[in-house]
Protein backbone atom coordinates (compact mmCIF):
# COMPACT_ATOMS: atom_id res chain seq x y z
CA UNK A 1 0.00 0.00 0.00
CA UNK A 2 1.44 3.22 -1.28
CA UNK A 3 0.52 5.83 1.83
CA UNK A 4 -0.49 9.29 1.38
CA UNK A 5 2.80 10.47 2.47
CA UNK A 6 4.57 8.86 0.09
CA UNK A 7 2.70 10.30 -2.45
CA UNK A 8 3.48 13.96 -1.41
CA UNK A 9 7.32 12.77 -0.61
CA UNK A 10 6.89 11.99 -4.63
CA UNK A 11 7.24 15.24 -5.81
CA UNK A 12 7.17 18.10 -3.13
CA UNK A 13 11.15 17.15 -1.54
CA UNK A 14 12.04 19.15 -5.10
CA UNK A 15 10.64 22.06 -5.04
CA UNK A 16 13.36 23.85 -3.50
CA UNK A 17 15.48 22.80 -6.51
CA UNK A 18 13.44 23.69 -9.14
CA UNK A 19 11.84 26.77 -7.00
CA UNK A 20 16.00 27.80 -6.84
CA UNK A 21 17.11 27.24 -10.08
CA UNK A 22 13.66 28.64 -12.80
CA UNK A 23 15.47 31.57 -12.93
CA UNK A 24 18.94 30.94 -13.32
CA UNK A 25 21.53 29.93 -15.69
CA UNK A 26 21.29 26.18 -16.91
CA UNK A 27 23.10 23.77 -18.91
CA UNK A 28 20.97 23.16 -21.56
CA UNK A 29 21.01 19.99 -24.45
CA UNK A 30 19.08 19.03 -27.06
CA UNK A 31 17.24 15.49 -27.38
CA UNK A 32 14.96 14.55 -30.35
CA UNK A 33 15.63 17.97 -31.84
CA UNK A 34 16.60 21.33 -31.15
CA UNK A 35 13.09 22.29 -29.50
CA UNK A 36 13.32 19.21 -27.25
CA UNK A 37 15.49 20.39 -24.57
CA UNK A 38 17.14 18.89 -21.34
CA UNK A 39 18.74 20.57 -18.38
CA UNK A 40 20.68 19.25 -15.47
CA UNK A 41 17.85 20.01 -13.49
CA UNK A 42 15.42 17.45 -15.42
CA UNK A 43 18.08 14.65 -14.67
CA UNK A 44 18.53 15.27 -11.24
CA UNK A 45 15.47 15.69 -10.39
CA UNK A 46 14.74 12.08 -12.00
CA UNK A 47 17.65 10.10 -10.53
CA UNK A 48 16.86 11.55 -6.82
CA UNK A 49 12.72 10.51 -7.65
CA UNK A 50 14.01 7.42 -8.92
CA UNK A 51 16.38 6.48 -5.84
CA UNK A 52 13.87 7.48 -3.35
CA UNK A 53 11.07 5.28 -4.54
CA UNK A 54 13.27 2.37 -5.27
CA UNK A 55 14.53 2.51 -1.89
CA UNK A 56 11.14 2.20 -0.22
CA UNK A 57 9.79 -0.35 -3.61
CA UNK A 58 12.75 -2.25 -4.50
CA UNK A 59 10.78 -4.59 -6.98
CA UNK A 60 9.33 -2.27 -8.75
CA UNK A 61 10.08 -1.19 -12.06
CA UNK A 62 10.54 2.75 -13.54
CA UNK A 63 10.09 4.26 -16.87
CA UNK A 64 11.81 7.91 -16.38
CA UNK A 65 11.71 10.57 -19.50
CA UNK A 66 15.42 11.11 -18.78
CA UNK A 67 16.51 7.84 -18.34
CA UNK A 68 14.80 6.42 -21.22
CA UNK A 69 17.38 7.10 -24.23
CA UNK A 70 16.05 8.40 -26.91
CA UNK A 71 15.02 5.67 -29.58
CA UNK A 72 14.46 2.81 -27.10
CA UNK A 73 11.17 1.83 -26.61
CA UNK A 74 9.30 1.49 -23.06
CA UNK A 75 8.28 -2.04 -21.67
CA UNK A 76 5.01 -1.49 -19.48
CA UNK A 77 4.79 -4.40 -18.00
CA UNK A 78 1.53 -5.90 -15.40
CA UNK A 79 4.42 -5.29 -12.25
CA UNK A 80 4.09 -1.62 -10.77
CA UNK A 81 5.65 0.69 -12.62
CA UNK A 82 6.35 4.48 -11.55
CA UNK A 83 6.40 6.31 -14.66
CA UNK A 84 8.10 9.74 -14.20
CA UNK A 85 8.37 12.99 -15.93
CA UNK A 86 11.14 15.32 -13.65
CA UNK A 87 10.19 18.63 -15.17
CA UNK A 88 7.14 18.58 -17.58
CA UNK A 89 7.42 22.01 -19.80
CA UNK A 90 11.03 21.68 -19.64
CA UNK A 91 11.19 24.70 -22.51
CA UNK A 92 8.91 26.59 -19.52
CA UNK A 93 11.91 26.16 -17.01
CA UNK A 94 14.80 26.91 -19.66
CA UNK A 95 12.86 30.62 -20.06
CA UNK A 96 12.08 30.90 -16.47
CA UNK A 97 8.05 30.68 -17.21
CA UNK A 98 6.35 28.58 -14.16
CA UNK A 99 4.39 26.00 -15.94
CA UNK A 100 6.57 23.49 -15.15
CA UNK A 101 5.41 19.85 -13.13
CA UNK A 102 6.87 17.03 -12.02
CA UNK A 103 4.76 14.40 -12.98
CA UNK A 104 4.93 10.89 -11.38
CA UNK A 105 2.46 8.40 -11.44
CA UNK A 106 2.57 4.64 -10.21
CA UNK A 107 0.82 1.55 -12.61
CA UNK A 108 -0.04 -1.88 -11.47
CA UNK A 109 -1.35 -4.35 -14.67
CA UNK A 110 -1.36 -1.53 -17.00
CA UNK A 111 -3.44 0.62 -15.18
CA UNK A 112 -3.00 4.19 -13.52
CA UNK A 113 -3.23 3.60 -9.80
CA UNK A 114 -1.41 6.84 -8.71
CA UNK A 115 -1.06 10.28 -10.32
CA UNK A 116 0.49 13.41 -9.20
CA UNK A 117 0.84 16.73 -10.92
CA UNK A 118 3.04 19.25 -9.03
CA UNK A 119 3.68 22.76 -9.82
CA UNK A 120 6.59 23.94 -7.36
CA UNK A 121 6.62 27.19 -8.68
CA UNK A 122 2.96 28.42 -8.57
CA UNK A 123 2.07 25.30 -5.73
CA UNK A 124 -0.58 23.12 -7.48
CA UNK A 125 -0.33 19.50 -5.97
CA UNK A 126 -2.90 17.58 -7.78
CA UNK A 127 -3.25 14.27 -7.31
CA UNK A 128 -5.32 11.13 -7.85
CA UNK A 129 -5.91 7.88 -6.76
CA UNK A 130 -7.86 4.75 -8.35
CA UNK A 131 -11.66 5.05 -7.35
CA UNK A 132 -10.76 7.99 -4.89
CA UNK A 133 -11.19 11.11 -6.87
CA UNK A 134 -8.54 13.87 -7.85
CA UNK A 135 -7.63 16.93 -5.40
CA UNK A 136 -6.26 19.88 -5.83
CA UNK A 137 -3.67 20.80 -2.73
CA UNK A 138 -5.95 18.83 -0.48
CA UNK A 139 -9.37 19.48 -1.79
CA UNK A 140 -11.44 17.94 -4.32
CA UNK A 141 -11.65 18.67 -7.77
CA UNK A 142 -14.65 18.14 -10.79
CA UNK A 143 -14.05 18.95 -14.64
CA UNK A 144 -16.74 21.13 -15.74
CA UNK A 145 -20.31 20.03 -16.51
CA UNK A 146 -19.89 22.43 -20.08
CA UNK A 147 -21.36 20.01 -22.71
CA UNK A 148 -20.95 22.60 -26.42
CA UNK A 149 -17.39 22.71 -27.62
CA UNK A 150 -18.44 25.89 -29.44
CA UNK A 151 -18.78 27.51 -25.64
CA UNK A 152 -15.39 25.36 -24.44
CA UNK A 153 -11.57 26.47 -23.49
CA UNK A 154 -9.27 24.16 -25.08
CA UNK A 155 -5.65 23.30 -23.93
CA UNK A 156 -3.47 22.91 -27.10
CA UNK A 157 0.22 22.80 -27.64
CA UNK A 158 2.61 23.07 -30.47
CA UNK A 159 4.97 20.40 -28.72
CA UNK A 160 8.62 19.61 -29.07
CA UNK A 161 8.91 18.50 -32.81
CA UNK A 162 9.18 20.60 -35.95
CA UNK A 163 8.70 17.21 -38.37
CA UNK A 164 7.06 19.39 -41.26
CA UNK A 165 3.40 16.57 -41.68
CA UNK A 166 3.28 17.14 -37.91
CA UNK A 167 3.35 20.55 -37.93
CA UNK A 168 0.56 20.95 -40.92
CA UNK A 169 -1.66 18.83 -38.83
CA UNK A 170 -1.15 21.06 -35.36
CA UNK A 171 -1.38 24.36 -37.19
CA UNK A 172 -4.54 22.69 -39.45
CA UNK A 173 -6.16 22.04 -36.03
CA UNK A 174 -5.65 25.26 -34.72
CA UNK A 175 -7.28 26.62 -37.87
CA UNK A 176 -10.25 24.19 -37.31
CA UNK A 177 -10.62 25.04 -33.64
CA UNK A 178 -10.21 28.88 -33.42
CA UNK A 179 -12.97 29.89 -35.24
CA UNK A 180 -15.58 27.41 -33.37
CA UNK A 181 -14.34 27.14 -29.79
CA UNK A 182 -14.29 30.30 -26.88
CA UNK A 183 -10.56 30.00 -26.83
CA UNK A 184 -7.56 27.97 -27.04
CA UNK A 185 -4.85 28.14 -23.94
CA UNK A 186 -1.72 26.49 -23.93
CA UNK A 187 0.70 26.04 -20.73
CA UNK A 188 3.48 24.63 -22.16
CA UNK A 189 3.30 21.30 -20.29
CA UNK A 190 1.37 18.59 -21.28
CA UNK A 191 0.66 17.47 -17.41
CA UNK A 192 -0.69 21.42 -16.28
CA UNK A 193 -2.83 20.57 -19.25
CA UNK A 194 -4.27 17.42 -18.28
CA UNK A 195 -4.43 19.22 -14.67
CA UNK A 196 -6.53 22.04 -15.56
CA UNK A 197 -9.10 19.92 -17.60
CA UNK A 198 -9.56 17.91 -14.28
CA UNK A 199 -9.94 21.19 -12.32
CA UNK A 200 -12.35 22.49 -14.90
CA UNK A 201 -10.15 25.14 -15.89
CA UNK A 202 -10.12 24.18 -19.40
CA UNK A 203 -13.07 21.71 -21.40
CA UNK A 204 -10.81 19.63 -23.13
CA UNK A 205 -7.16 19.04 -24.32
CA UNK A 206 -5.24 16.87 -26.97
CA UNK A 207 -1.76 16.60 -28.40
CA UNK A 208 -0.08 14.17 -30.72
CA UNK A 209 3.58 12.93 -29.70
CA UNK A 210 3.91 13.65 -26.08
CA UNK A 211 5.13 10.47 -24.30
CA UNK A 212 4.05 8.14 -21.63
CA UNK A 213 5.56 10.06 -18.93
CA UNK A 214 3.81 13.25 -19.88
CA UNK A 215 0.18 11.83 -19.62
CA UNK A 216 0.75 9.12 -16.98
CA UNK A 217 -0.58 10.88 -14.10
CA UNK A 218 -2.80 13.32 -15.91
CA UNK A 219 -5.33 10.45 -17.26
CA UNK A 220 -5.84 9.51 -14.18
CA UNK A 221 -6.07 12.82 -12.47
CA UNK A 222 -9.39 13.84 -15.54
CA UNK A 223 -11.05 10.61 -14.52
CA UNK A 224 -11.39 10.56 -11.15
CA UNK A 225 -12.22 14.30 -11.24
CA UNK A 226 -15.22 13.04 -13.56
CA UNK A 227 -13.40 13.49 -17.31
CA UNK A 228 -12.66 11.09 -20.33
CA UNK A 229 -9.70 9.95 -21.41
CA UNK A 230 -9.17 8.59 -24.93
CA UNK A 231 -7.51 8.43 -28.12
CA UNK A 232 -7.51 11.70 -30.32
CA UNK A 233 -9.60 9.35 -32.94
CA UNK A 234 -12.17 8.27 -30.81
CA UNK A 235 -11.07 4.41 -29.94
CA UNK A 236 -9.84 3.82 -26.41
CA UNK A 237 -6.72 5.79 -24.56
CA UNK A 238 -3.37 3.65 -25.24
CA UNK A 239 -0.54 5.32 -22.56
CA UNK A 240 2.17 4.16 -25.15
CA UNK A 241 0.61 5.38 -28.47
CA UNK A 242 1.95 8.90 -27.90
CA UNK A 243 -1.86 10.61 -28.40
CA UNK A 244 -4.32 11.52 -26.19
CA UNK A 245 -7.91 13.57 -25.98
CA UNK A 246 -8.91 14.14 -22.69
CA UNK A 247 -12.30 16.32 -21.53
CA UNK A 248 -15.26 17.40 -19.21
CA UNK A 249 -17.65 14.52 -21.04
CA UNK A 250 -18.16 12.44 -23.72
CA UNK A 251 -20.31 14.78 -25.45
CA UNK A 252 -17.25 17.60 -25.76
CA UNK A 253 -14.80 14.59 -26.71
CA UNK A 254 -16.95 13.48 -29.41
CA UNK A 255 -17.20 17.17 -31.17
CA UNK A 256 -13.43 17.32 -31.06
CA UNK A 257 -13.36 13.61 -32.43
CA UNK A 258 -15.55 14.77 -35.83
CA UNK A 259 -13.57 17.87 -36.54
CA UNK A 260 -9.59 17.35 -35.63
CA UNK A 261 -7.47 16.25 -37.89
CA UNK A 262 -5.44 12.97 -36.64
CA UNK A 263 -1.26 12.27 -36.37
CA UNK A 264 -0.36 8.89 -35.63
CA UNK A 265 3.48 9.27 -34.07
CA UNK A 266 5.69 6.11 -33.60
CA UNK A 267 4.98 4.67 -30.76
CA UNK A 268 6.82 4.97 -26.94
C1 LIG B 1 6.70 18.48 -23.23
C2 LIG B 1 5.61 19.36 -22.67
C3 LIG B 1 4.91 20.12 -23.77
C4 LIG B 1 4.37 19.20 -24.83
C5 LIG B 1 5.45 18.30 -25.36
C6 LIG B 1 6.12 17.54 -24.24
P1 LIG B 1 8.78 17.96 -21.60
O1 LIG B 1 7.28 17.70 -22.21
O2 LIG B 1 4.68 18.58 -21.97
O3 LIG B 1 3.82 20.83 -23.28
O4 LIG B 1 3.83 19.95 -25.88
O5 LIG B 1 4.86 17.41 -26.28
O6 LIG B 1 7.16 16.76 -24.77
O7 LIG B 1 9.72 17.65 -22.72
O8 LIG B 1 8.84 19.39 -21.21
O9 LIG B 1 8.89 17.01 -20.49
Amino acid sequence: MVSGKVIANCAMPYKELIHERIWSKKIVEFKSCEVDLVTETDQQVEKLLISNLKAKFPSHRFIGEESTAAGVKCELTDDPTWIIDPVDGTMNFVHGYPNVCVSVALWVNKVAQIGIIYNPILDLFFSARQGQGAFLNGKPIHVSHENELSKSLIGYEFGTSRDTEKMKVVMGNMNILTPVVHGVRSTGSCAQNMAMVALGGTNANFEFGIHAWDIAAGCLIVTEAGGVVIDPAGGPFDVLSRRYLCACSQDIADQLVKIIKQYYPERD
